[in-house]
C-alpha cells in the first residue's frame, strides 16, 4: 500500500482547505472577468461567441454557487465565532448584498451573452459594454476584498474544527457544472 510523504499530505490538508478552495474559486472568477473584459474591448464588432457561451455558463452557474457556500459556509460559522467582534454583521450582510447584486447583474448580461452566442447582436453594444465593464470591475474589488481581508480574517479566527466543518458544508454543495 502506497504511503503518503509529509510533503503530499501537506499540500492535501492545503487542498483541503476551504479558504484555499474559496481562493481557488476566486482565480477562476478573475479569469471570467478577464473573458468579459475582452468581450467589451471586442465590441461591437469583434466577438467571439464561443466566449460569450463560456462566460454565460460561467456567470449562471459557478458564481451563484460560489456564493451559497461563501454564505453557507464561511459568512455562517464566522457570524458565529466572531459574533462578539463589532462590525462582523455589518462586512457579512455588505458582502451578502453584493453576491445579490451581482448575481442580478450576471443574469442580465448572461441572457445578452446568450443572444449573441445564438447569432443575435445586441441593439445597443454600448450600454452592453458599459454593463460589462460595471460588473467586472466591481467584482474584482469584491474578490479582491475577500482575498485580503476575509479570509486572512478567517484564518486568524477560525480553528480546526470550524475550517472542518465549512469544508464538509463545501463539498456537500451541488458541484459546479464544467
Ligand atoms: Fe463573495
Ligand atoms: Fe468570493
Amino acid at each position: 500500500m502506497a504511503t503518503q510523504s509529509p510533503k503530499s499530505k501537506a499540500s492535501s490538508a492545503e487542498d483541503c482547505n476551504p479558504l484555499t478552495m474559496l481562493a481557488k474559486a476566486h482565480a477562476e472568477q478573475q479569469s471570467m472577468c478577464d473573458l468579459l473584459e475582452k468581450i467589451a474591448d471586442g465590441l461591437p464588432g469583434r466577438i467571439d461567441e464561443r466566449d460569450c457561451t463560456r462566460a454565460a455558463k460561467f456567470l449562471e452557474t459557478n458564481l451563484p454557487a460560489h456564493h451559497r457556500q461563501e454564505e453557507n459556509g464561511l459568512f455562517a460559522i464566522l457570524a458565529q465565532r466572531m459574533m462578539n467582534q463589532p462590525g462582523i454583521r455589518a462586512i457579512l450582510n455588505q458582502l451578502r448584498e453584493e453576491h445579490a447584486t451581482d448575481e442580478g447583474f450576471a443574469e442580465e448580461i448572461a441572457e445578452t451573452l446568450n443572444q449573441i452566442a445564438a447569432g443575435s447582436m445586441p441593439d445597443n453594444p454600448d450600454m452592453l459594454g458599459y454593463m460589462l465593464r460595471g460588473f467586472f470591475e466591481n467584482y474584482r474589488r469584491h474578490i479582491h476584498w475577500e482575498d485580503m481581508f476575509l479570509f486572512p480574517m478567517a484564518q486568524e479566527h477560525l480553528n480546526q474544527e470550524d475550517l472542518t466543518i465549512i469544508a464538509n458544508r463545501l463539498s456537500g454543495q451541488p458541484r459546479k457544472k464544467n
